[in-house]
């Protein structure tokens, strides 16, 4: 059976990016690393505003992990300024355009008015459904992985759900992403060939992608034609093209 048979033609309607190479970006120009971050921060624009037209129906961005805060305290602080500004600056017009914005990841450690940020931003786009835009903020699969086991554990500690009834779809109903379709293809820029613990269990059956270009230089034409090759790749799910 060609479980993907009745797809044709395959969209990629999840795409998930690793936005990788700023810093390299900046030092092959002998900038300091933030001005990779500040060119990173306008190809995120260039994609966001192309990926309806290439029909992408819901886009992940990883924007910071949760091992980012290990970066030199200027650095860590030009990400979240360059976060604010896009919150601040591009909310009205992404709900303009239909986006739905939303936040993965640990919001704990994020300052008070990027919350108040993000906060508004979710319920001002709510009802959009032209795309469902998520940014992976402080972001880790291996917390998320870890947060949806614990709730498991305390609803069977307090009876609510038997052991032997935890399947695949219980714990993916407790992921941040329950309500998400797993991506169809990650797409990591800069030549990396890793997932850095990002959607490690959404990424189960993900095509991936791992394209040279640097963040910075990554545009709509290269997101259109990581799709294009999408759909020319054969997506079995373990089964046998008959
Ligand atoms: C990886 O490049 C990139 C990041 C850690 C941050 C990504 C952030 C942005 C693209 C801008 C802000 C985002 C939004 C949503 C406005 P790297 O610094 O690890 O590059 P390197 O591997 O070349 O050092």
């Amino acid at each position: 059976m060609n479980v993907g048979a009745d797809q044709q033609p395959r969209q990629a309607r999840h795409v998930a990016i690793i936005m990788d190479g700023n810093g390299r970006w900046a030092q092959q120009r002998g900038l300091p690393r933030v001005f990779g971050h500040r060119q990173g921060a306008d190809a995120v624009r260039e994609v966001v505003k192309a990926a309806p037209d290439l029909g992408i129906r819901y886009l992940t961005l990883f924007a910071f992990s949760s091992e980012n805060w290990c970066r030199p305290r200027d650095e860590v602080v030009e990400l979240m300024g360059l976060l604010r500004r896009y919150l601040r600056k591009e909310v009205a017009e992404l709900n303009a355009n239909g986006v739905r914005l939303r936040a993965i990841g640990d919001r704990s450690r994020l300052d008070r008015d990027i919350l108040d940020l993000i906060n508004h931003a979710e319920a001002l786009t709510a009802g959009n459904d032209t795309l469902d835009l998520m940014i992976a903020l402080n972001y880790g699969a291996k917390n998320e992985l870890v947060d949806a086991c614990r709730a498991l554990a305390h609803e069977v500690a307090e009876g609510k759900i038997d052991p032997s009834a935890i399947d695949a779809d219980l714990l993916t109903a407790r992921l941040q992403t329950a309500d998400i379709p797993d991506p169809d293809l990650i797409i990591r820029t800069s030549g990396e060939q890793r997932l850095s613990n990002f959607l490690l269990w959404q990424a189960a059956y993900s095509e991936l992608m791992f394209v040279d270009t640097l963040w910075p230089d990554f545009t709509a034409g290269d997101l259109s034609a990581a799709v294009g090759e999408y759909r020319r790749r054969d997506r079995r799910y373990g089964a046998v093209v008959g």
